[in-house]
């Protein structure tokens, strides 16, 4: 959560669209929300023997005109909204991007040598989109599912209170379907992801080792390697996709029991002469909203999780601290080349307790050749990445 709320500094910048975007949808839900009602009035205009035929003309010619209105306003604010909402998204992904790009940049040799190029550049090309998915679609569409499914409700119980009562019976149960659905695909899709950053992880390793495989034929091994990975993809894939072919059609199927309670219950209330049949179809048309922003709100809570998870993912490289620091009060070089090089009781080690120089001395002096002469492991690259300080040595210093 903590890591998660530091999405919002990046949506600073573009704070203005993103409300805009926002507002212009929940007009757009409004819209959607006033249509059955016209298509109710429409309908009670021939139920109604109390019109005169020229009256109804007249307010058929009304109607269409204004349908007419509110379809060109929708088709406009849905272009805008989807325009808002993906440049604030994109937008979050590139600034995300290159803030993380920066910080790689000031990290050092240590943080690279303990980690798998690939998963970084997985959470460089992947882990940001969530910015886009979260912002463009999660936020906008949590707000107009919680105003489709609060109005639809209040309009059902103001349509017909006991027909609400009796449609809404399924609910329970298809709240209960969705929460179990979330929690699992979350964890199923969570490992989608990490499977694919582990085959990006071998694919860059590989890649970039190709003349090694290729010269110590290791063809055959790497293959099984690779194959391995990418059927660990496949089955968390095929779990991920098979937990939503289970719950949805259940889901789906038990909402499908409210419109059919629907037409035999609010049917019988027509007969009884206690509901109009056009507040029956107005009732039916907006059933069909109801069930559907229950359903996203469980995709969304799965979006979530993931921008979570992905948010802490990123947000622990942007806090990386890098390894090689400055001393308070160190001073620029003012030398443009180092004369000489001293290394004075130098001790070094990659990893605790595992010593790799240990007091070392010695001088390079300038115009003079020095080798460093030692078994494979001895430690003479260890030692010249000392010099450019890709590395601080444990103690000791290293001078120039
Ligand atoms: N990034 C690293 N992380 C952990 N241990 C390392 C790392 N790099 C080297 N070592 C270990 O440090 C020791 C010294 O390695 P180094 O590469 O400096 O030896 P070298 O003298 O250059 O060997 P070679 O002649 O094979 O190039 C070895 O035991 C090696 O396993
Ligand atoms: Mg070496």
């Amino acid at each position: 959560m903590e890591y998660f709320k530091r999405y919002f500094e990046f949506v600073k910048p573009y704070r203005l669209l993103w409300i805009f975007g926002i507002l212009f949808a929940i007009i757009l839900t409004g819209i959607d929300l006033y249509i059955p009602l016209i298509l109710k009035r429409f309908i009670s205009l021939f139920t109604e023997s109390t019109h005169s035929k020229n009256e109804v003309v007249i307010v058929i010619r009304g109607m269409v005109i204004t349908l007419l209105s509110v379809y060109v306003v929708r088709a406009i604010l849905r272009g805008l909204t989807a325009s808002f909402n993906h440049k604030v998204g994109y937008g979050i992904v590139c600034d995300l991007r290159e803030k993380l790009y920066n910080h790689l940049q000031t990290l050092s040799t240590k943080y690279y040598s303990e980690r798998q190029t690939g998963k970084i550049m997985y959470k460089l090309t992947s882990d940001v989109h969530i910015g886009e998915e979260l912002f463009a679609h999660a936020f906008p569409e949590t707000i107009i599912n919680l105003i489709i499914f609060f109005g639809v409700s209040v309009i059902l119980f103001k349509i017909n209170t006991e027909l609400a009562m009796f449609t809404l019976l399924p609910m329970p149960i298809i709240a209960y379907l969705i929460i179990r659905f979330s929690l699992k695909s979350r964890k199923a899709w969570r490992k989608v992801q990490e499977e694919l950053s582990d085959i990006s992880a071998i694919l860059q390793d590989n890649i970039v080792g190709m003349n090694v495989i290729q010269s110590f034929t290791q063809e055959k091994y790497e293959e099984g390697r690779f194959k391995t990975e990418s059927e660990s993809h496949f089955k968390a894939a095929m779990t991920a996709v098979n937990t939503w072919g289970t719950y949805y059609p259940i889901i789906e199927f038990v909402a499908a029991i409210g419109t059919i309670m629907t037409i035999w219950f609010g049917g019988n209330l027509v007969l009884q002469g206690k509901l109009e049949i056009a507040n029956l179809v107005a009732f039916l048309l907006y059933l069909g909203f109801f069930y559907n922003p229950i359903i996203s709100l469980g995709r969304l809570t799965e979006l979530y999780q993931r921008g979570f998870a992905n948010a802490e993912r990123i947000f622990k490289v942007i806090d990386a601290v890098p390894e090689i620091k400055d001393k308070p009060g160190a001073i620029e070089t003012k030398k443009s080349a180092a004369k000489e090089i001293e290394l004075v009781n130098v001790c070094f080690e990659y990893m605790k307790n595992k010593p790799v120089l240990h007091n070392l001395n010695f001088k390079a002096e300038s115009g003079k050749i020095t080798a460093l002469v030692g078994p494979s492991g001895g430690g003479k690259t260890t030692i010249i990445h000392l010099i450019p300080r890709f590395y601080d040595p444990t103690s000791g210093s290293v001078k120039m």
